[in-house]
């Protein structure tokens, strides 16, 4: 399996990639979870990152805070999608697990530094702001980055944000672009991608049947998301998002994409934090990430509900 990171802002989707790792444990080994201010403040993340965990009967996940604003800008919060709490829907019980001791930041650095070369995968679900923090106090580590497989940005489907700038990118666009400039690898799950992973009624309906408490809570969740998104973009379901990463570290082959040129807008009142993807290669800019486009979306609820099963 491949030791993952997985840096967060839960967030109900990015409650299901985390599950979706848990229950993966021949793909995936969770060294540790960071948590970043985004969909709702750090201390909201923090708690619901434990709570996940406590779900999925793994209290003995190290749960990190990291950084509670972006690098530069004020926070920007997202509980319009996501309710009051960032993880609304269900009721799940508040976490007796404690939060690890120590800096999500440190804790990210330390592991990189411990652990051999191109071991270590980092699994961004939020704003890039406590990768780019490590990446500025201790540039050797892009070196030793096995891959970044994040959640952000858009090109073709434009942003949900604002019109070109997707919500993870938006909030921490200096982040994003310390990272997308950092030289280490990089696959990304812009919009493009997740737009297609839609929780149908019949998707959300196999959840549910599951029977279990991650079953249920996940159907309730992609509820609760659904209903945000239905309204607004009249789709047919909400988005699932984040566990696009971790679905991709069990089987890569659901998804298609590029190795292509990605910059960041951070200048632009307009266009800010769009991710200006090189997809025909009509710059001479260096390739530095693979921005994926399509997805097998039935190989993906097909995955993702034989794996919760598990827990
Ligand atoms: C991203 O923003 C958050 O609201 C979701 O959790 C996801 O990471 C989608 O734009
Ligand atoms: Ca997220």
């Amino acid at each position: 399996p491949r030791k993952i990171i997985i840096d967060t802002d839960p967030g109900q989707d990015d409650a299901v990639a985390i599950l979706l790792a848990l229950a993966s444990p021949e793909d995936m080994d969770v060294l540790g979870i960071t948590c970043v201010a985004g969909n709702v403040p750090l201390d909201l993340t923090s708690k619901n990152a434990r709570i996940v965990c406590e779900l999925a009967g793994r209290p003995d996940i190290r749960v990190f805070a990291g950084c509670d604003r972006p690098l530069k800008r004020d926070l920007v919060t997202a509980e319009h999608v996501h309710g009051k709490t960032g993880l609304d829907g269900p009721d799940l019980p508040d976490p007796t697990m404690p939060l690890a001791e120590g800096h999500a930041v440190d804790f990210i650095i330390e592991q990189l530094r411990e652990h051999a070369p191109g071991t270590i995968t980092l699994c961004p679900l939020g704003p890039l702001t406590n990768i780019a923090t490590a990446l500025q106090k201790a540039p050797e580590i892009a070196d030793r980055i096995a891959e970044i497989v994040l959640m952000g940005g858009g090109y073709f489907e434009g942003g949900n944000i604002t019109p070109t700038a997707e919500f993870n990118i938006y909030v921490d666009p200096e982040a994003a672009d310390i990272v997308f400039k950092s030289g280490a690898p990089i696959v990304v799950m812009p919009l493009d991608v997740t737009h297609q992973a839609l929780v149908t009624k019949a998707r959300n309906d196999a959840f549910r049947a599951l029977g279990s408490r991650v079953g249920i809570a996940v159907a309730e969740m992609t509820d609760f998301f659904e209903r945000f998104d239905k309204e607004k973009y009249g789709s047919d379901g909400a988005p699932l998002h984040d566990p696009c990463v971790t679905a991709y570290l069990v089987r890569p082959e659901l998804f298609e994409g590029r190795h292509i040129n990605v910059e960041i807008e951070t200048s632009s009142e307009l266009t800010l934090g769009m991710t200006v993807a090189d997809w025909w290669r009509v710059t001479e800019r260096a390739p530095n990430a693979t921005f994926m486009g399509k997805l097998d979306a039935d190989g993906f609820f097909g995955l993702l509900t034989e794996r919760l099963a598990r827990l």
